[in-house]
Parts: structure tokens; C-alpha cells; sequence
């Protein structure tokens, strides 16, 4: 595979670092410590085009391919992961499923204005007792002829408080198992749905992360996704998308510390030379950019892979499996280069190590990615 970035995708990588220099950086530190959404930032990366990269221009999206689309995630969560987690939910999970799998009434309706950033979406999907095993879905959508009742809770959703339309997975007919699920794009002004408080959470602090409860929701036919029962596969599909959009994002965590880490090094003075100079430290430099090297070429398979149209799921789960645990380990060794300092805010590494965690969990842990590959490595034998 030749993973050269051509000419147009360094510029939209360019264009991510500047942003996330100038408008990202100032004030992220704050927007952590205080939780505050960052809405005036939000709105800067719609009108930059962010929110819906990867969508055709037909429906207001920048029809860039999904190498661009992790370019931009690598550089935005260098600096700021909760902007970058509401960046990749919305272009992942809600555009390029809507996309894909919506009617064209349904993408001149929602597309339009969620890849433009005039609304965001959320996926919800993820209940307090159905996690992992997603097919386990409590969440029941009934059919009542021209529209759907929907009853349940969600949690964990990530824009809970500011998107204005959910994709909603639930259990329409349970004697069918996960082939009677279905999937719904359901408008949150609608009668029944209520929002429940923030999370305060270890990382991506300043992302809004609520859990949801939808209480006889009138949802009309129309808006259902795809085919009766193809609920749970679209979610699958989708999930296999953002993985990559996570995984770009855990690269971006680990590349942003190690950067932070070789900079310190290098003005950091100990025993008469900087401490880059040292072989712990200068070890410990190679072994990240190594990792992040390997995590990056991963990370751009599994995005070509998508672009070229071929199955990627595999790709994805592994480049998320490497990435996110890349992120782990290189985010507490750059605290360390960093001694003491590394342990204040002022610093950003330990912002970037909180923030690394969550990749490890959300949008499938690094069991389930160990499971999805094991279970493709394992099919012919
Ligand atoms: N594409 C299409 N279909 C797929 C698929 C895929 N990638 N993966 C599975 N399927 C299909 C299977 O073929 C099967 O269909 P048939 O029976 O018709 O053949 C069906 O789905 C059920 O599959 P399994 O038997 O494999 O189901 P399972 O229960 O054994 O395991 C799982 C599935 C992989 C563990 C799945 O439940 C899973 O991925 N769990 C993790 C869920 C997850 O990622 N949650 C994250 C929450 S979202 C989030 O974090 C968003 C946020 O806000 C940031």
C-alpha cells in the first residue's frame, strides 16, 4: 500500500494543526478543569468544514476521503479531544451512516445540516446494561403502523446535551434477537425525550456526556434506517467507521505528547546536558515515535481500505487496539519525561494521559477489538 499523502491531503493536515494551534489551544485547559462545551470552538470547525469532511458536497460535506478526515482528527487531538470526539461522532457514526444507509428524504432532510455543523448528531447506543454485548439491546422501538413507540435509556452518549437529532438503536420484535433490532434517527424535540446530567468524567472533560431517556417517543416510519431488522448491522457497520475516527484521534493523543515530550527534553537541562541527551530519556523518545509510527500506518490502512470500498472492520479494530493502547503507554511515559511539571496542568501531558484512557473503551473496548479480530482470523480454520 503507498501511504505518500498527496498534495491536497498535507493541506487539510496543515489546516487541522493551525486551527488546533490558534483556536484550540487557547482556553483548553480552562474548558477542561470547568467541563464548559466548547461551543464558540464548535462552531469554528463547522464553518471550516470539519463536521462533515467526509459527506458528498451534494449534501454540504467536503467530500475529502477518510485519509483527510484522520489527518484532521490526529492534529485536533493533539491539542483538544473533547473537540475532536464531537468531530469524529458526528462525521463517523451519525453522517457517513446516514449517508450510506439514509433515503434521500432523510439525507435532504438531516445530512445537509449535520455536515454543515447547523445541528450535531449523537449515536446512541450503548445502555446500562448493554455495553458490550450490544445485541442485548432493553430499548424497545413497537411498530404502530405509520410510526414507532420508543421506551428506554441510554447512556454514555457522547454529545447527549447538544445534538438535535439521535440515531437511537432498539429492540422492535425481541423474539428475532439482534435481526429485530432497528435503527431510528430521532428528532430530541420530540415529546418523551429527556436528557439527564452531565457526566463528570476523567477525560475528554469538556465533551457533554449524558445519559438519555426516551419515554413513549412518537418516532414516524420514515425515519427508521434501512430495511425491518437492520438495526443492529447498521450498527455494527458504522461502529467499524468510527473506530477508525477513534483510533485517529488515540494517534493524535500519543504524537501530541510525544511532541510535548521531545520539546521538553531538549530545553530541559539535568547533569550538565539536556535530557534528550540522556539515554533514558532519548530511549524513551524512540520507542514512542516508533509506536506512533506504526499505530500511524494502521491507522491509514485502515482508512484506504474504506475508501477503496473493501471490508475494513478488521483493519479498524486493530488500528484502534494499537492506537488507543499507543496513546496509553506513551501519554504516562511523557508525563514522566516531563518529572514533576508533567504532573500540573500548565503542561498539557497530563490532560493528554486523562484523555488516553477513554480510548481503550469507547466505541468497542480493546477486548471487543480483540474479539472482532480474533473471530476474523479464526473463520476459515
Ligand atoms: N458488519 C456487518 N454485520 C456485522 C458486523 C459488521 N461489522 N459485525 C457483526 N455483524 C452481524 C453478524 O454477521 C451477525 O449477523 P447474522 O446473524 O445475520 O449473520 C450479527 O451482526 C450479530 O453478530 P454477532 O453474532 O457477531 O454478535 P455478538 O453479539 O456475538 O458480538 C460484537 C457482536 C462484535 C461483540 C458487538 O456486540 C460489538 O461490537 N460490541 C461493542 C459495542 C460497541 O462498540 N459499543 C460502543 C458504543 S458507541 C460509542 O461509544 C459512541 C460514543 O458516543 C463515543
Amino acid at each position: 500500500m503507498d501511504f505518500t499523502l498527496t498534495e491536497e491531503q498535507k493541506a487539510v493536515r496543515d489546516a487541522a494543526r493551525d486551527f488546533a494551534q490558534q483556536s484550540l489551544l487557547p482556553g483548553v485547559i480552562e474548558r477542561d478543569s470547568k467541563m464548559i462545551f466548547p461551543t464558540e470552538q464548535i462552531k469554528e470547525m463547522a464553518q471550516l468544514g470539519f463536521l462533515g469532511m467526509m459527506v458528498d458536497p451534494a449534501y454540504g460535506g467536503g467530500g475529502m476521503d477518510t485519509i483527510s478526515y484522520a489527518l484532521a482528527m490526529e492534529e485536533l487531538s493533539k491539542i483538544d479531544n473533547s473537540c475532536s470526539v464531537i468531530m469524529s461522532v458526528n462525521n463517523s457514526l451519525v453522517c457517513w451512516g446516514i449517508e450510506k444507509y439514509g433515503t434521500e428524504e432523510q439525507k435532504q432532510k438531516y445530512l445537509t445540516k449535520l455536515s454543515t455543523g447547523e445541528i450535531i448528531g449523537a449515536f446512541c447506543l450503548s445502555e446500562p446494561e448493554a455495553g458490550s454485548d450490544a445485541t442485548s439491546q432493553r430499548t424497545t422501538a413497537i411498530d404502530q403502523g405509520d410510526h414507532y413507540i420508543l421506551n428506554g435509556t441510554k447512556n454514555w452518549i457522547t454529545n447527549g446535551g447538544s445534538s438535535s437529532i439521535h440515531i437511537v438503536i432498539a429492540q422492535s420484535d425481541i423474539e428475532k434477537g439482534h435481526r429485530g433490532i432497528n435503527a431510528f434517527i430521532v428528532d430530541t424535540s420530540l415529546d418523551g425525550v429527556n436528557i439527564g446530567a452531565k457526566e463528570d468524567k476523567l477525560g475528554i472533560r469538556s465533551s457533554d456526556t449524558h445519559t438519555i431517556m426516551y419515554s413513549d417517543v412518537k418516532v414516524p416510519k420514515e425515519n427508521r434506517i434501512g430495511e425491518d431488522g437492520f438495526g443492529f448491522k447498521f450498527a455494527m457497520q458504522v461502529l467499524s467507521g468510527g473506530r477508525i475516527g477513534i483510533a485517529a484521534q488515540a494517534l493524535g493523543i500519543a504524537s501530541g505528547a510525544y511532541e510535548l515530550a521531545v520539546k521538553y527534553s531538549l530545553e530541559r537541562e539535568a547533569f550538565g546536558k539536556p535530557i534528550a541527551k540522556h539515554q533514558a530519556i532519548s530511549f524513551k523518545l524512540a520507542e514512542m515515535a516508533t509506536d506512533i509510527e506504526a499505530a500511524r500506518l494502521m491507522v491509514h490502512k485502515a482508512a484506504k481500505l474504506k475508501d477503496e470500498g473493501k471490508d475494513f472492520t478488521t483493519a479498524a479494530a486493530m488500528a484502534k487496539l494499537m492506537a488507543s493502547d499507543v496513546a496509553m503507554k506513551h501519554t504516562v511515559e511523557a508525563v514522566q519525561v516531563h518529572g514533576g511539571y508533567g504532573f500540573v496542568k500548565e503542561y498539557h501531558v497530563e490532560r493528554l494521559m486523562r484523555d488516553a484512557k477513554i480510548t481503550q473503551i469507547y466505541e468497542g473496548t480493546s477486548e471487543i477489538q480483540k474479539l472482532v479480530i480474533a473471530r476474523d482470523i479464526l473463520k476459515t480454520k
